[in-house]
């Protein structure tokens, strides 16, 4: 058996996001996006070829993947064979470090991690860029999971310019996120490969939306230059709002959210309004991630906590770059 890799990469939140792709075979972004890692939000994956296998043997979160979750992995690490010219198939294991129940699933974590793992047991030694290009291929927000802190994402107009890199910001040092789980019986919601691809198909907002992110990214960065947290909360706020409003837009429709999440939307406006930083975005799922500040945080989590419908809070630091934690 090859030499076996073990690899921890944190989940990111986009503060504007990817919502639509230019070429689905490639998994490349129709525009750019914007995000920061979150230390609270962790895969953990093993991966180590072996001649003995006939099939790749994936294990997900203590479980056998089977379907569409093994072909994905499968997939993935095909990729990483032709680059490193071998054939044979991989052990796999992959764990979610989350928050317990938490109902966050990331694709983002699960491929940087396997994208870093799989390389490294495959022999082959990549730079952080071709990491980012190589995660791409198995989820768009895995190219922005390799780094840490704000990275950003180029929607690049072919596949070797499609990848992600780190922003360095001293806001870094002052921003939390609270993440706000709703719970309670939520429909089982459209994933967001499926949805963003039915938003361009059918969405009368879908253009709009993608005019709007190139303005989007420029403010983001600015804010970030210039160490205006107000200016990146509310601009995230905004963008996370123009997505869903192109996705509520589809036809027949996407609705994410739930009526916690509308009132977890009061709240932090509430929050604003009583002098808090607190600024909302939201994903493909009806959870709301709250961009904060160090000062505010166990405040807004305990606002957010009392708004009916939230089954947990977590206050997370941001996170760091995907790195390999043991290999054997
Ligand atoms: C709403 O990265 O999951 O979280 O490339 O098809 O795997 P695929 O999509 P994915 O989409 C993430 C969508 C989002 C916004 C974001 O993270 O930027």
């Amino acid at each position: 058996m090859g030499t076996s890799f073990t690899v921890r990469a944190c989940a990111n939140i986009a503060l504007v996001k990817y919502w639509g792709k230019r070429d689905a075979a490639l998994n490349l972004p129709a525009a750019g996006s914007l995000s920061l890692a979150l230390a609270a939000l962790v895969t953990e994956t093993t991966v180590a070829f072996d001649q003995r296998l006939g099939a790749d043997l994936v294990e997900l979160d203590g479980g056998p993947a089977a379907g569409a979750a093994l072909g994905r992995v499968t997939k993935f690490l095909d990729l990483v064979r032709d680059r490193a010219g071998i054939t044979t198939r991989a052990r796999v294991s992959s764990a979610n470090r989350f928050p317990t129940a938490s109902g966050l699933a990331s694709s983002a974590s699960g491929f940087a991690a396997l994208a870093v793992a799989g390389a490294r047991a495959a022999g082959l030694e990549l730079a952080p860029r071709e990491l980012s290009l190589l995660a791409r291929r198995g989820s768009g927000s895995a190219a922005r999971s390799i780094f840490g802190g704000f990275v950003r994402m180029h929607a690049g107009d072919h596949d070797e310019a499609a990848y992600a890199e780190p922003v360095t910001s001293s806001l870094l040092d002052r921003v939390r996120m609270v993440i706000a789980i709703v719970g309670g019986g939520v429909p089982k919601t459209h994933g967001s490969r499926d949805a963003m691809e039915h938003c361009a198909a059918t969405s009368p907002l879908y253009q709009a939306w993608l005019d709007l992110v190139p303005k989007d990214l420029a403010t983001a960065e600015a804010a970030l230059a210039t160490r205006d947290l107000a200016a990146l909360g509310e601009l995230a706020e905004a963008n996370a709002l123009a997505m869903h409003a192109a996705a509520i837009a589809s036809r027949p429709s996407i609705i994410y959210w739930r009526p916690a999440t509308l009132a977890l939307l009061a709240a932090v406006r509430m929050l604003r309004d009583n002098g808090r930083a607190a600024w909302a975005t939201m994903d493909a799922g009806p959870h709301v991630k709250v961009l904060t500040t160090i000062e505010d945080a166990d405040h807004v989590a305990r606002a957010l906590s009392a708004v009916e419908g939230v089954t947990a809070t977590t206050i997370s630091e941001p996170g760091g770059p995907a790195y390999v934690v043991e290999r054997g």
